[in-house]
C-alpha cells in the first residue's frame, strides 16, 4: 500500500512482552496483542508495506492499527466485537482448497485469514494488506469470500456490488457470501441473492452446529477462542459463467465444506456469545509457521503477487 502523502516521522512505541502477550506503549497508555498475532502482523508488514523495509515504524503502525479497533470495539467486555467473528480455520482451509478462494472481502489485520483482504481502515491497515474498503473494490476476476458485519444496510450494498461486478466481468469471478439466515423478518440481501440469476447454489447451517471465531481472536483467551452460533448461516454461491465453470459448487466441494463446519469436539469449551476480551496469552492458531510456502493461485487479477502460505496463522 503507497499513501498520496508520505508518512510523517512517527513517535516512538515502546514495546515488552507480558508472558504470551504484547504491549506497546506510548505516552503511559498501553495496548496488548498476543504473541501469536503480534507475529502474524510482521508477516503481513513485511508481505505488504514498501515504505520502510527497515522495520522502523512498524511498531507505531501496529499501535495505531491496535488502538484504533480497540476504540471501534468499544471499552465494554463484547462490545463490537461481534461485528468482528471470523469463520473457522477449517472452513476458510476447505474454501481455499475446493474453491480456490484467496482474498477476503470484509476483513482485518487481525482477523484476516488471507493475505489479501478488504478492510474498514485503508489507511491504517494497508500496510498490513489491507486492499480498501469493499465497495470501493472492483475485481474483474478471482474467487472471493465475504463474511461481512451483519448490518443490514452494509450487506444490502454489497449484493448490489456484487451483482454490478458479476455483469461487468466475463473472467471467472466467484463470491462466497456467508450471512446470517434471519428470516423473521428477511434480510433485503438475502432475499437479493435468493432471486439473483448469479445464484449456483445456496447451504443452510443450522443454529449451534457450527462456531464462529471470535471477535477478539487477537487478545481473548485460548478456550475463548470459538463460539457457537445462536442463529443459522446462509452460504450463497454467487458466479458468472466463467466462474460457475472453474469453480461450481459441486457435491464433492460441499460436502468438504460442510464437513469443515462442524465443531471440533476437542475444543476446551465453546461459548455461545463472543467471549470477554480478556488480555491473556496463547491464541496457538495464530502463531506463524517459520516456513512460508508460496502457492502460486495468483487467481485475482488486482493482485501484484501470488498468494503466500503461512499455515498455522491461516496466511494463506
Ligand atoms: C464478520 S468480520 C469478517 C471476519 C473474517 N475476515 C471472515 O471473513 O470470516 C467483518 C469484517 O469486516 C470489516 N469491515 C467493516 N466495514 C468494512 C468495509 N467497508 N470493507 C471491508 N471490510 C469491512 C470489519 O472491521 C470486520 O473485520
Amino acid at each position: 500500500m503507497r499513501l498520496a502523502i508520505p508518512s510523517p516521522p512517527l513517535p516512538r512505541v515502546e514495546l515488552h512482552f507480558e508472558n504470551d502477550v504484547a504491549c506497546l506503549r506510548f505516552r503511559g497508555e498501553m495496548v496488548k496483542v498476543n504473541r501469536g498475532h503480534f507475529s502474524k502482523l510482521e508477516l503481513l508488514y513485511r508481505y505488504s508495506c514498501i515504505d520502510d523495509p527497515r522495520f522502523e515504524k512498524f511498531l507505531s503502525r501496529v499501535w495505531c492499527l491496535l488502538k484504533r479497533y480497540q476504540v471501534m470495539f468499544g471499552s465494554g467486555a463484547n462490545e463490537g466485537t461481534g461485528l468482528q467473528g471470523a469463520l473457522p480455520v477449517t472452513v476458510f482451509e476447505a474454501l481455499h482448497r475446493q474453491f480456490g478462494v484467496s482474498f477476503e472481502c470484509f476483513a482485518s489485520p487481525l482477523n484476516c485469514y488471507f493475505k489479501q483482504f478488504c478492510s474498514a481502515f485503508p489507511d491504517s491497515d494497508g500496510f498490513f494488506g489491507s486492499r480498501g474498503h469493499f465497495l470501493a473494490f472492483s475485481p474483474v476476476s478471482g474467487s472471493f469470500e465475504a463474511n461481512p458485519p451483519f448490518c443490514e444496510e452494509l450487506m444490502e450494498a454489497m449484493v448490489k456490488h456484487f451483482e454490478e461486478l458479476l455483469v461487468q466481468s466475463s473472467e471467472p469471478l466467484s463470491f462466497i457470501v456467508i450471512v446470517p439466515e434471519w428470516r423473521d423478518p428477511v434480510t433485503p440481501a438475502l432475499t437479493r441473492m435468493e432471486a439473483s440469476k448469479f445464484l449456483r447454489h445456496q447451504l443452510s447451517v443450522p443454529a449451534y452446529e457450527h462456531e464462529y471465531r471470535s471477535g477478539s481472536q487477537h487478545i481473548c483467551k485460548r478456550e475463548e477462542m470459538y463460539y457457537r452460533a445462536v442463529h443459522g448461516t446462509a452460504l450463497l454461491f454467487l458466479q458468472n459463467d466463467a466462474g460457475f465453470a472453474k469453480w461450481a459448487p459441486t457435491p464433492e466441494r460441499l460436502a468438504e465444506l460442510t464437513a469443515a463446519y462442524r465443531p471440533i469436539s476437542s475444543r476446551t469449551s465453546s461459548l455461545s456469545s463472543p467471549g470477554p476480551a480478556h488480555t491473556v496469552p496463547g491464541d496457538k492458531d495464530s502463531v506463524p509457521k517459520a516456513s512460508e510456502k508460496t502457492q502460486g493461485t495468483a487467481e485475482c487479477k488486482y493482485s501484484l503477487r501470488p498468494v503466500c502460505g503461512q499455515a498455522a496463522a491461516s496466511l494463506k
